[in-house]
Formats: structure tokens, sequence, C-alpha cells
């Protein structure tokens, strides 16, 4: 009985662990998902704005991009949703700055790219210790693709 019951508590803990590291989880991922959606407005605001003769190139490079932070949404959405966790449906509410300016739009740019990478950063590591693969090697793909951007963006801004 002692035995069985030792055991059992630990089941029960070692679950709670899971439980509360999925919730960390859904949260963190949520909050990516916030910056996804922002992204997509963001990008698709400066490519329709931006001015002067850097339209011809930015343009197109920020349609890419709110595509690409729509694509990943998309992923991180349905990993919250296979976690049994609620999709947010609201962006992030860190303001997005309107310019016309080119290096404007490239500052804002950046910022918003290191707090993606970021973010995922810390999911990678939350997924980690859940032990789902397939999840972790999508989320990787997003956060390469993140720290890809990062370093067009500053080579752009040299
Ligand atoms: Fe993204």
């Amino acid at each position: 009985m002692l035995i069985h019951g030792g055991r059992s508590q630990s089941i029960s803990s070692a679950l709670r662990v899971d439980t509360m590291t999925e919730h960390n989880l859904i949260q963190t991922l949520n909050e990516a998902l916030g910056w996804e959606l922002r992204a997509a407005n963001m990008y698709a605001h400066y490519a329709a704005n931006i001015r002067g003769i850097h339209r011809l190139q930015l343009s197109p490079m920020f349609t890419t991009e709110a595509t690409e932070s729509t694509m990943h949404a998309d992923i991180v959405r349905k990993a919250i949703v296979k976690l049994g966790g609620i999709p947010v449906t609201e962006r992030n509410a860190h303001p997005i700055i309107h310019t016309t300016l080119y290096n404007e739009m490239l500052i804002h740019s950046l910022e918003t790219e290191t707090k993606a990478a970021s973010v995922y950063s810390s999911i990678m590591v939350e997924i980690e210790s859940i032990g789902d693969q397939e999840m972790y090697d999508a989320i990787e793909q997003i956060y390469l693709a993140e720290l890809r951007s990062l370093e067009e963006l500053r080579l752009l801004m040299e």
C-alpha cells in the first residue's frame, strides 16, 4: 500500500509538472502568435506606405514578411490547439508606428524580429521538455526564419 501510494503520488506530481509545462508552453505560444499577428499587420502597413525609390525593393520585401508572419501564425495556432489551448485572436498590443520613411520602417522591423526570435528561443526550450519532436521541428523552422530576417535587416541597415 505504501509503495503503491508513493508511486501514485509521484505519478500525479509528474502529471502536475507536465500540465504546468504545457500550460506555460500554451502561454508562450500565444505570446508568439500575438507577435506574428502584429508583424503581419505591421509589414502590410509598411508595404503600402513606403515612399521614395526604396519602395521598389522594400515594398515587395515587406509583403513577403507579412505573408511569412501569417504562415508562422498558422503553425503556432495549430500547435496551441494540439496542446488543448485556445489561440489568441488579438495582435500583441505593442504600437505599430506609422511612417513613410524606409529607415524608420527598418528600425521597427528589426525591433519586431528581435522580439520574435527571443520568444521562439524560449518556446523551443519549453517544447524540448515536453518531448514533442514534430512540434519542436516546426517551431525550429520558424525560429531559423526569424534569425534569417534579423540578419537580412541588419545588413540592410549597414
Ligand atoms: Fe515570424
